[in-house]
């Protein structure tokens, strides 16, 4: 199966105050602040004009996860595949300006996806500003009631491709055709967006997130650590919003498709699958995470 997604895409979120939002986002994590309209407010963190859209609402809500389709034609070869797989299209429209061919769907499991052509790389890559500006929006992770269902929609649906995943298919993750070990990361429970991830460039950026947090009188949620699905050192903090903002570096990087073989990780006490260097999340970590909704 070829891929039709080429990387990650834009994520539209619903939330009572998208600028206080999209400021604490800028801050702390780095992308700056590109555009706002009274009902959005848009950030990027590289030539991209928009990677994360703060949508006015009554609800702190994910709207939609956006993948960049490879090209024009794969969106409605995504829209045949969506439809045989019992998901239910929402609009042919993308929640944001600027782009041309969108494909937004409802899945069986609850998690709400944008197929879309790419967002316009029109802005300056550098920019001035606080946060440590990260490489780029880099993953999401979601939960899912049947993760070893939804993994295989996914799977089949999108052309992506299984990179790690534990021994009942609890969490799983899977890689889109730029071949960062993974784009959509999939974990078991009740299904929400628990968090979006973005790719820093030094293990000095994580410290400065932390650092920010602190003189915010806030913390860490769980981190400094290196996860073993992926390789990325990964911290993790709580947005306004109450979903998790991932910030890590050294994402894995899979060079050939053709000789990797995906590997299968316990998840028993002595796994290693989500921290190589030490303690595993806490409560406070696992609760975090916003529902989808239908609309703002
Ligand atoms: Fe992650």
């Amino acid at each position: 199966m070829s891929y039709l997604i080429r990387q990650m895409g834009h994520i539209a979120l619903a939330t009572p105050d998208p600028e206080g939002s999209a400021q604490d986002l800028a801050e702390i994590s780095g992308p700056r602040i590109i555009a706002r309209t009274s009902d959005l407010v848009t950030l990027s963190s590289n030539n991209r004009r928009h990677e994360v859209g703060y949508f006015k609402s009554s609800r702190k809500a994910a709207l939609a996860i956006g993948l960049e389709a490879i090209n024009a034609e794969a969106v409605g070869e995504v829209r045949r595949r969506a439809m045989d797989h019992g998901c239910k299209i929402l609009s042919e429209r993308s929640y944001f300006p600027n782009i041309e061919k969108a494909l937004r769907f409802l899945t069986p499991e609850g998690p709400i996806f944008e197929v879309h052509t790419p967002v316009p790389r029109d802005q300056n890559a550098r920019y001035v500003g606080h946060g440590v500006h990260p490489v780029r929006l880099e993953h999401v992770n979601v939960r899912v009631e049947n993760a070893k269902a939804f993994g295989g929609l996914c799977e089949a649906v999108f052309g992506m491709r299984l990179s790690d995943r534990t021994t009942n298919d609890e969490l799983q993750w899977l890689r889109a055709a730029d071949g960062f070990h993974h784009t959509l990361a999939i974990g078991t429970g009740e299904a929400k967006l628990h968090h979006y991830g973005f790719d820093a460039r030094c293990f000095e950026d994580l410290a400065k997130v932390a650092d920010t947090l602190a003189l915010k009188s806030r913390t860490m949620l769980w981190g400094p650590g290196r996860h073993g699905a992926g390789d990325n050192i990964f911290t993790y903090y709580a947005d306004p919003n109450g979903c998790v903002v991932e910030n890590s570096i050294e994402m894995e990087r899979i060079d050939c498709d053709d000789v990797y073989a995906p590997r299968t990780w316990s998840l028993g006490p002595e796994s290693r699958v989500r921290n190589l260097w030490g303690p595993l999340e806490g409560p406070e970590y696992r609760a975090a995470g916003i529902p989808f909704a239908l609309e703002p």
